[in-house]
C-alpha cells in the first residue's frame, strides 16, 4: 500500500507538491537507478503543470479531496488550466474517425510527450477508436490498446499501418459491389436500395477475405473507412440525412426524422465515398509519418477483452497509461454502434459492454482494472485516468477514482483539469455541451 502519510506531505500544499528529485518527494519521473527518464532534463512533471503558460492563462492549484481505503481523507493537489485546446494545432488527419466520447489525441499527446519517450509501450485499456494508441504509434511509441467491443480493433489497426492511396482504389475497383446478399429491408430508411445493395455485397467480401484467409491489411483499411461512412449528415455518408456518424439511431426514430424533413435515401457512389474519406484520412500521412509508424507498427497490441483481464499483456511492460472509462450510464455505446456492428457483424448482445448504473458500482469494476493495470505497468510508470463531470457536475468521478488507485496500489500524484472553453469539441462528446455527459477533462495521474 503506498503511505498516505507521504501522499499528504508531497501534496499538501503548492509548495509541497513540487520536489527536486527522488526518492524521498515521490518523484513523477521513473525511479532513480533505472534507464534515464525523459523528463531528467525537463523539471518534474508536476513543476512544468505549474509553470505552463502556453495559452495565456497561468496554472491554478487547489486541492482535491478523496476518501482512502483506509477510511480517512487524503488530499491531491490540482492543477487547473487550458492544458490542451481547441486552438491548437490540429492533431494528425488519421484521427479522422467518430467515437462517440472519444478524447481529442492532445490530451494523451500532453503526457506521453512529457512521461514516455521512443520505443515506450503505451496503453489505453478502454481504446474506443483508438486515439491513444494512434497517437503513440505517431510519436514512435508502442502502440496498446484494448476494448470490450471488437470494432475498436477494427476502427485502429488499419490506421497504423495506412495503404497507398493507389492500393485503396485499385482494389475497390476490383470488388464486384453487385455481388450482393438479402440485407434487412429496414436498413431501406437509411440508404437507397442500390446504395444498401453495394454496401451488403462489400460486407459479404469481407466475411468471404476473412473466411478464406485473404483479408489483408488493405481490406482492413476500406473495412475501417466504410465503417466510418454508414451515416452521417452529409452526402460524404452512404446514408440519408441523419445523426452524426458516431451516433446510429433507430430505424423507428430514423422514420420520424426522414417523415420530418421529408426526405428519402438518394443514391451514394459507394466507392468514391470511400475514396474521398480515404485520402482526407491520409492527407498528413508523409513518408517520414510513414516510416515513425513503421518502426512500431508490427509491435502494436491491440486486443477485444474486459480491461479487467488483459493477460496477453506482459507483467511490467507498459511505461504509460491514458484511459477514459465509460462514466456509469452516460453513453449508450450499444445503441450508438448497431449499424457498425451490423456492418462488421459483430453480435452486440456479445459485447459486455461496464455500464454500472451508481458511483459504488463502477468503483468496484474501477478497482479491478486498477488491480490489472498495476500488473502491466512498469514500476515508476504512470496512469493517466480521465473522467469526465457527469450528472451537471454533481458526481465527481476523479475523487471517486483516487481510493480505486491506491487500493491497486498506486500511488495519486495529482489531479489536472483541462478547463476548456467549449464550442465545437462538445461534438467529441457528441451530445449537446452542458446537456448531458461531460464538459471539462478531469485526469488523475497515478504512478507505480
Ligand atoms: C469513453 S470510451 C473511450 C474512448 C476513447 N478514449 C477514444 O478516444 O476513442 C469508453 C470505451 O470503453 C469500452 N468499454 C466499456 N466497458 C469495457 C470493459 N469492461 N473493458 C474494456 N472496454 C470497455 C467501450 O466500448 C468504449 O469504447
Amino acid at each position: 500500500m503506498p503511505s498516505l502519510r507521504n501522499l499528504e506531505f508531497a501534496f499538501s500544499s503548492k509548495e509541497e507538491a513540487v520536489g527536486d528529485g527522488c526518492p524521498d518527494d515521490l518523484p513523477l519521473s521513473p525511479p532513480c537507478g533505472g534507464r534515464p527518464s525523459p523528463t531528467v532534463a525537463a523539471p518534474p512533471f508536476d513543476q512544468q503543470l505549474t509553470a505552463f503558460n502556453e495559452h495565456g492563462e497561468a496554472t491554478r492549484v487547489t486541492l482535491t479531496q478523496a476518501g482512502s481505503s483506509g477510511g480517512g481523507k487524503i488530499e491531491v493537489a490540482t492543477y487547473v488550466n487550458e492544458f490542451w485546446t481547441a486552438r491548437q494545432r490540429q492533431a494528425n488527419s488519421l484521427h479522422e474517425v467518430s467515437y462517440r466520447a472519444c478524447f481529442k489525441p492532445q490530451l494523451p499527446r500532453f503526457f506521453i510527450e512529457r512521461l514516455t519517450e521512443p520505443g515506450d509501450w503505451v496503453y489505453d485499456p478502454f481504446m474506443g477508436r483508438g486515439t491513444t494508441p494512434l497517437e503513440a504509434a505517431l510519436m514512435g511509441r508502442v502502440p496498446v490498446g484494448c476494448d470490450v467491443n471488437p470494432l475498436s480493433v477494427l476502427l485502429t489497426k488499419p490506421r497504423l499501418n495506412p495503404p497507398a492511396q493507389k492500393q485503396v482504389a485499385d482494389r475497390l475497383s476490383e470488388i464486384d459491389l453487385t455481388d450482393s446478399e438479402a440485407a434487412p429491408e429496414d436498413l431501406l430508411v437509411f440508404f437507397h436500395p442500390e446504395t444498401l445493395g453495394a454496401i451488403a455485397a462489400l460486407r459479404r467480401y469481407f466475411r468471404r477475405r476473412l473466411e478464406t484467409g485473404q483479408l489483408d491489411s488493405i481490406d482492413a483499411w476500406i473495412r475501417l473507412v466504410a465503417l466510418n461512412r454508414l451515416t452521417g449528415h452529409s452526402k460524404g455518408f452512404f446514408s440519408v440525412y441523419t445523426l452524426p456518424p458516431n451516433q446510429a439511431v433507430s430505424v423507428k426514430s430514423q422514420r420520424r426524422i426522414n417523415e420530418r424533413r421529408g426526405q428519402v435515401p438518394d443514391r451514394r457512389d459507394v466507392r468514391a465515398v470511400i475514396l474521398k474519406k480515404s485520402r482526407l484520412l491520409m492527407s498528413e500521412c508523409g513518408l517520414d509519418l510513414r516510416r515513425t509508424l513503421g518502426l512500431v507498427e508490427n509491435q502494436a497490441l491491440l486486443i477485444t477483452a474486459s480491461a479487467d483481464r488483459t493477460p496477453q499483456i506482459l507483467s511490467n511492460s507498459v511505461s504509460l497509461v491514458v484511459t477514459s472509462p465509460p462514466f456509469l450510464k452516460v453513453v449508450q455505446y450499444e445503441q450508438d454502434n448497431w449499424l457498425r456492428c451490423w456492418f462488421a457483424e459483430i453480435d452486440p448482445a456479445s459485447v459486455a459492454i461496464t455500464m454500472s448504473s451508481s458511483v459504488s458500482a463502477w468503483s468496484e469494476v474501477m478497482t479491478s482494472v486498477f488491480h490489472e493495470l498495476a500488473r502491466v505497468l512498469k514500476p515508476g510508470g504512470h496512469v493517466a485516468f480521465e473522467v469526465g463531470e457527469v450528472q451537471k457536475g454533481t458526481v465527481r468521478l476523479e475523487e471517486a477514482v483516487i481510493p480505486c488507485g491506491l487500493s491497486a496500489g498506486l500511488e495519486p500524484r495529482l489531479v489536472m483539469i483541462n478547463d476548456q472553453e467549449f464550442t465545437k469539441t462538445a461534438n467529441c462528446w457528441g451530445v449537446g455541451n452542458n446537456a448531458k455527459g461531460t464538459n471539462t477533462n478531469r485526469i488523475v495521474l497515478f504512478q507505480k
